[in-house]
Parts: structure tokens; C-alpha cells; sequence
């Protein structure tokens, strides 16, 4: 479905939907006579016992009188638990409700509480996040999924100011559907070049994209990463995407992303059943690169680099061995004793090119890094691992904000020593126990004395818990997060 979203102070001729809200004190939208002329609504919500809880829904036939097909009244609980994350959840909610019709009005004011600009912007939000569809090879639509251009009204007192706010969310809404659109495609379409092309596209935005290609990497020396491409008979390629929106003189803030674009796990293969799964272990370099889209389109008064090491896992003749040993960009030297574990082996290359090169303030690198994760948090968190009491703060924050969670996890000496090695500088595995944390301190090596985080986002970029604005199996996480880190603390 493709959503027109505008904004009206009032309407007297509204079609299809007419969207009504009702709170636990049993106020309601105001101004939806035209929609609801007998208040049907209140007498509906009645008989159904509705109580007005937060997205509690009550859906009836619009009466003769009205131009409305149908009443949607949607509860909107206790006014004081309406916090962000609660406006971006309705407007989900009432996408979600929309079947066959073409327009849908809200009436977003209530009695006794006029609608913000910002929560007219946030309904919007949801309805683009749960707009998105990932049905580009159905062949056959049937006309239920076929996509529809539906009408959205936001009636609001506030319609002037949230018009002008519009584009920014549609900034953000971007660039969530570009990173599910990546996760979702299958790597026999998206292959590292393919994937770093994305990267190009970003150009149109004013963003300045250099990919560099396998010869550029090897004069550079960054063996981790070409060891694990090795296997592939579709080259590696390294995007460097820079918005350069902040004072010149700016240092600027830096993403890094893992982008597998398919992880077999190489010669230590991997077992057949869920490897499908495995298209989707480019999910950091995809909220990279969606982040980036985001913050460019909106304009964001900050210099930001985003740097995705894009590579496929493959066995093969030339594929790398365990037991083999690999210089990294850094020079320090890497045994890998299990080709599974590559994301590490991409990321410390890409990591100590993004601080060597830009000298960021800071540094958060995403990556679908470890199964270890999804044991210790499940999918509900990703797992935040920092150098940085301040850094680590700042990213806890925006995951509230953005209802994208991250929890703390530890790193320190004692882990470290877990990936010391008899015949290199490191081994690339940690053993059986704290999976997710060996990883983390293993590209804590490469990133000097930058504030840095990792995240691991394994069981929250794909097939994440589906939710009121997202029901894709790539779910986009990391876009909002990282977009709202920048905005609340990175820009001028
Ligand atoms: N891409 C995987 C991690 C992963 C697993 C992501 C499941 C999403 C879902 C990563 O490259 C990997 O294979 N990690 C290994 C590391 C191990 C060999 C030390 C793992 O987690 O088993
Ligand atoms: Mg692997
Ligand atoms: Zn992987």
C-alpha cells in the first residue's frame, strides 16, 4: 500500500474510514459530527464493552447519515500514557485497519486535548512504517494484497505546523523501508556489488559515496575482509557514504555496518535447515545505509560517515581454511579458527579504516554478529557493548525514544584473554561460553581510543517480533536509532 498522508483542520465530506478515538475517561475525538452524526460510535462502544484502552479497537458500519463507509473507533487509554511511541503505534494500528477502503479521516484532536504538530507527525510515521509491503516477486497479486493508494486525512488543530514537519518523518520512513527492502531481497539479487550500487543511489540525497573496489582494499591491507570474500565468486566491495550537514570543522560522528550479503559460514559450514536466513546477515549494513538516508533527506545539521563492509560468506577452491592466519589493516594478525565467525573479521577492517581515515568522534557499529545474542537476550533487546559510560547512555536513551531497546552487555580483560592466540595476535572465536561478549571484545581491538559501541543486532534486524508498525521480516531496526542519536546529541 502506498499512503498520501495530509493534513486538515476540518472536513465535512469524509469517505471510507472515519477514524474516531476515545480515551479511558470516555472523551473523544472532537469535531467528527460530519462522520458520525447520531454517535453511533459511543452507543457501539457501548454494547461492545469498550473501555477505551490504549489501541483497543471497535469497528461498525457508518449510518445513513454519514459519508463515511465505516467507523473505526480506536481507544486511546489514559491521557497521560500517551507518550510518543503511543501516536507512532496508533497510526500503525489504524493503517493495519484499512482492508479495501481508498480514504481514511482521523480526527486526532480530543475533547478537552488538541493534537501537537509532533503527534499529528508521529500518526503519520506509524502509517508509513505499517504501510510497507515486501511483494516484489508476487506475480500474481491477489486484489487484497494488491497495493492501493490510500488517502489518509489527519484532522488536527495543529494541520499548518505538521505539514511543514511532515518531510522529516517521511525522511525516517525512507529510510526503515530502505533497510527492510535490503534485508528482505535474496542474495542471489543482492550481492556486495549490487548492495554497494544502493550505496550510489544515496548520492541523489547529496551524500558523497566512494566504493572501494578489491584492489583498493588490498593495497590498503585489509586481509580480514578479503580473507573471508576469498570464497565468493562475487567480489567485495567497501561504500564510505558522507553527509556532511555540520560546521566544517566538525569531527564527525560514524556507523559502521556488517553487510554479509549471505553467510553459508564458509568452509566451517552451517546447517541446511534456517540458512535462508543467512540473506538477511547484511542487517547492519542495511541500517547503515537507511540511517544515512534518513539523516540526508531530512537535513541533518551534523557530519556523518557511514561505512559498510559488504562480502559473501561462500565455500569454495579459493575459500579460506580454519587454522588459517590473516593480516589485518591494522597489522595485527588474526587466526581464524572458524570461518563462521566472519562478521568480526569484516567489521575490524572496516572499523580501523573508518578511525584511521575520519578520526570520528564517536563510532557504533551494527552487525548480525552472534547466535549468542538471541540466547542471552532474545529479541526484544539488542545487545549494546561500549568503551563509554556517556556513548552508552546516549544510545539507551534513543532506544526508548525509538521503542528500539538496547541492553548493556560487559566487555573487559578477563574476556579478552579469551581470544588471545598461540600463533597469531588473536584467534577469531572465543570458545563455548559469553559468545556474544568474546565477539564484542575481539573489535574492541581495532577501534583505539574512540568511543565506540557495538551493537548486535542478530534477533532484532530479522524476523523480529512483529508489532503494531512493522509486520516485515526484515524489520528495519537501527534506522530510528541511529537517526534520533544524531538528532539528540550530534546536531549544531
Ligand atoms: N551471522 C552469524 C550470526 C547469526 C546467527 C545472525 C543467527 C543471525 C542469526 C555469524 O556470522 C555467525 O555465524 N556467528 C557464529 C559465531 C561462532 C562461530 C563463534 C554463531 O553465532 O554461531
Ligand atoms: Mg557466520
Ligand atoms: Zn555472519
Amino acid at each position: 500500500m502506498k499512503p498520501e498522508i495530509t493534513f486538515s483542520r476540518s472536513t465535512k465530506q469524509p469517505s471510507g474510514i472515519a477514524v474516531i478515538l476515545s480515551g479511558s475517561d470516555g472523551k473523544g475525538s472532537s469535531g467528527s459530527e460530519y462522520a458520525d452524526p447520531e454517535d453511533v460510535a459511543a452507543r457501539a462502544a457501548k454494547i461492545a464493552a469498550f473501555s477505551g484502552k490504549q489501541l483497543a479497537t471497535v469497528d461498525v458500519i457508518a449510518p445513513a447519515g454519514s459519508s463515511a463507509d465505516r467507523i473505526l473507533i480506536v481507544g486511546t487509554g489514559e491521557a497521560d500514557a500517551r507518550d510518543e511511541q503511543f501516536w507512532i503505534r496508533l497510526g500503525g494500528r489504524i493503517c493495519g485497519a484499512v482492508k479495501n477502503a481508498k480514504r481514511v479521516t482521523v480526527w486526532l484532536d480530543m475533547q478537552g486535548s488538541k493534537s501537537t504538530p509532533q503527534e499529528a507527525v508521529n500518526v503519520a510515521l506509524g502509517i508509513m512504517m505499517r504501510a510497507y509491503r515486501f511483494d516484489t516477486y508476487k506475480s500474481k497479486k491477489n486484489d487484497d494484497d494488491k497495493p492501493k493508494n490510500v488517502k489518509f486525512t489527519i484532522i488536527t488543530s495543529s494541520a499548518t505546523s505538521a505539514k511543514r514537519l511532515l518531510p522529516q518523518a517521511e525522511a525516517v520512513a525512507g529510510g526503515v523501508a530502505l533497510a527492510r527492502d535490503l534485508v528482505n531481497e535474496p542474495a542471489n539479487i543482492l550481492g556486495p556489488v549490487e548492495f554497494a550500487a544502493h550505496a550510489k543511489a544515496l548520492a541523489r540525497l547529496g551524500v558523497k559515496v566512494d566504493v572501494l573496489t578489491e584492489r583498493e582494499m588490498k593495497k590498503l591491507g585489509m586481509g580480514a575482509l578479503l580473507g573471508v570474500a576469498q570464497g565468493s565468486a562475487r567480489p567485495p566491495r567497501l561504500a564510505v557514504m558522507q553527509w556532511s550537514g555540520g560546521r566544517a570543522k566538525d569531527k564527525p560522528v560514524a556507523f559502521v555496518g556488517k553487510g554479509v550479503v549471505f553467510d553459508t559460514g564458509g568452509i566451517s559450514m552451517k546447517p541446511a535447515g534456517g540458512m535462508e536466513d543467512m540473506k538477511g546477515d547484511m542487517g547492519g549494513a542495511a541500517a547503515v545505509i537507511g540511517a544515512m538516508h534518513a539523516i540526508a533527506a531530512r537535513k541533518a545539521k551534523a557530519n556523518v560517515v557511514g561505512i559498510i563492509g559488504l562480502v559473501e560468506n561462500m565455500p569454495d577452491g579459493n575459500a579460506q581454511r580454519p587454522g588459517d592466519i590473516v593480516t589485518s589493516m591494522s597489522g595485527q594478525t588474526i587466526e581464524v579458527l572458524n570461518t563462521d565467525a566472519e562478521g568480526r573479521l569484516v567489521l575490524c577492517d572496516a572499523l580501523w579504516f573508518c578511525n584511521d581515515r575520519f578520526k570520528p568522534q564517536i563510532m557504533v557499529n551494527l552487525a548480525t554478529l552472534t547466535g549468542a545474542i538471541m540466547v542471552a537476550l532474545g529479541k526484544h533487546h539488542a545487545g549494546m557493548f561500549c568503551n563509554d559510560d556517556a556513548l552508552a547512555e546516549q544510545i539507551s536513551s534513543a532506544g526508548k525514544a525509538t521503542a528500539e531497546s538496547v541492553w548493556r552487555m560487559p566487555i573487559g580483560p578477563e574476556y579478552d584473554k579469551m581470544i588471545d592466540s598461540k600463533n597469531a595476535d588473536m584467534k577469531n572465536i572465543g570458545g563455548r561460553f559469553g559468545g556474544a561478549i568474546t565477539a564484542a571484545q575481539f573489535l574492541k581491538r581495532f577501534v583505539g581510543e574512540t568511543p565506540w559501541a557495538h551493537l548486535d543486532i542478530a534477533g532484532t534486524a530479522m524476523g523480529s517480533v512483529s508489532s503494531e508498525i512493522n509486520k516485515s521480516w526484515g524489520s528495519g531496526y537501527g534506522v530510528r536509532l541511529l537517526d534520533r542519536l544524531v538528532a539528540d546529541n550530534y546536531e549544531r
